[in-house]
C-alpha cells in the first residue's frame, strides 16, 4: 500500500489524477492540498472536493495551500477554462465536506508525523506549498518516501517557449524543490506526457464506462479545443494522470538520473528546467532528480483508462 498526498490545482488532468489515486485499492490517499495554479486557490480547492466527492471519497482531508506564488504575480492558464474545469465544474456532486480549517503546510505536516511508513506526495501544480513545507519544516523529510512531480520539459515548454507551466508560475519554489532539496524526486515533464495524448477513442470509451468516467469526459471539450487551437493538435495530454501512474506502479516511466537547474530570471526562458546532460568530467556535483524522459504511449493509456473504468 503507497500512502499518498496529492497537491495540486485541478484543472482538467489534475482531476483525472485526483480520480485515479481515488480509486485506487493500492494508494492510501490521505490528504489533498491545493495551490494556486492553473486557476485561483478557492476554485482549485473547490474542485478537488468536487472531484473527491464524484470518486465517493468525502473521507480524504482538503486543505487550502499557497494563493499565490513566492514572489511572482498569480498567472493562470487558460487552457483549463473560466472555473478550471472547463466550465462544466457543475458536472461534479456538490461536495458535502468543506476545506480542512489546518491549511495545505499542516495538514501535510499532520499527515507525515502521523504516518509510521513513509508517505509519497505527488505534487501536480506550482510546487509553492511543497517548498514552503520542505524551508519551514525540514524534519518531516525524513517521512517522505520521494516526490513525484509533474513539471518541467527538457527539450522545451507549453506556457512558452522554454518553459512549462507549472515551473512557470513559481520558479523559485521550484528551484527550492528540484535543485537545493535532496529528497528522492522523480520527474514528469513534458518530454514523456506530450508522447501520451490520448483522443477520441480514448475518450469515448471512458466516457460508456459509468458515472465517474462520463463526469471526467464532460469536463474535457475546453481542454480538448485549447490543444487544437494552440497546438494544432486532434489530441490531448493527461500530463498529471501520467504522474499518479508513476506512483501507482514505480518504474511504469524511464528516468534518467539528471542535475537539473531552474532559470528564475525574467528573461525569455523564465521558468525553464535545465538538464546537464553533459556527463563525464563537465558534471557539477549536486543532487540528482530521476527524470522520466521515456515510456511506452499505449501501455500509458490502458494503464489510465483501465483504472478510471
Ligand atoms: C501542467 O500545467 C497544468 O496546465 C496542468 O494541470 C499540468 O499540471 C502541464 O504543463
Ligand atoms: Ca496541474
Amino acid at each position: 500500500m503507497t500512502r499518498l498526498i496529492i497537491d495540486t490545482d485541478p484543472g482538467v488532468d489534475d482531476a483525472f489524477a485526483i480520480a485515479l489515486a481515488a480509486r485506487e485499492p493500492g494508494i492510501d490517499l490521505l490528504a489533498v492540498t491545493t495551490v494556486a495554479g492553473n486557476i485561483g486557490l478557492d476554485l482549485t480547492t473547490r474542485n478537488a472536493l468536487g472531484v473527491l466527492a464524484l470518486c465517493d471519497r468525502p473521507d480524504v482531508p482538503v486543505a487550502a495551500g499557497a494563493h499565490r506564488p513566492f514572489s511572482r504575480p498569480v498567472r493562470g492558464d487558460t487552457a483549463h477554462g473560466v472555473d478550471g474545469l472547463g466550465g462544466a465544474a457543475a458536472v461534479l456532486p456538490e461536495p458535502s465536506a468543506q476545506p480542512d480549517p489546518r491549511g495545505a503546510v499542516q495538514l501535510m505536516v499532520d499527515v507525515l508525523t502521523a504516518s509510521d511508513e513513509p508517505v509519497t506526495i505527488v505534487a501536480i501544480g506550482p510546487l509553492t506549498n511543497v517548498a514552503l513545507l520542505l524551508a519551514a519544516y525540514p524534519s518531516v523529510r525524513q517521512k517522505i518516501e520521494r516526490l513525484v512531480i509533474m513539471g518541467g520539459g527538457i527539450a522545451g515548454g507549453n506556457i512558452t517557449t522554454a518553459a512549462e507551466f507549472n515551473i512557470w508560475v513559481d520558479p523559485e519554489a521550484a528551484r527550492r524543490v528540484l535543485v537545493e532539496e535532496d529528497v528522492p524526486t522523480t520527474l514528469v515533464p513534458l518530454d514523456v506526457t506530450m508522447r501520451c495524448s490520448v483522443g477520441d477513442d480514448w475518450l469515448n470509451r471512458l466516457a460508456r464506462s459509468g458515472p465517474v468516467g462520463s463526469a471526467l469526459a464532460a469536463i474535457t471539450p475546453h481542454y480538448r479545443a485549447w490543444y487544437a487551437e494552440f497546438f494544432g493538435r486532434d489530441d490531448f495530454v493527461m500530463h498529471d494522470a501520467l504522474a499518479v501512474a508513476e506512483v501507482i506502479q514505480p518504474g511504469l516511466l524511464r528516468t534518467t538520473p539528471l542535475r537539473l537547474e531552474v532559470d528564475c530570471s525574467d528573461g525569455p526562458s523564465s521558468g525553464a528546467t535545465l538538464a546537464d546532460r553533459r556527463g563525464g568530467v563537465h558534471q557539477d556535483p549536486g543532487r540528482l532528480v530521476d527524470v522520466a524522459l521515456d515510456a511506452d504511449p499505449d501501455t500509458i493509456r490502458s494503464f489510465i483508462l483501465e483504472r478510471l473504468t
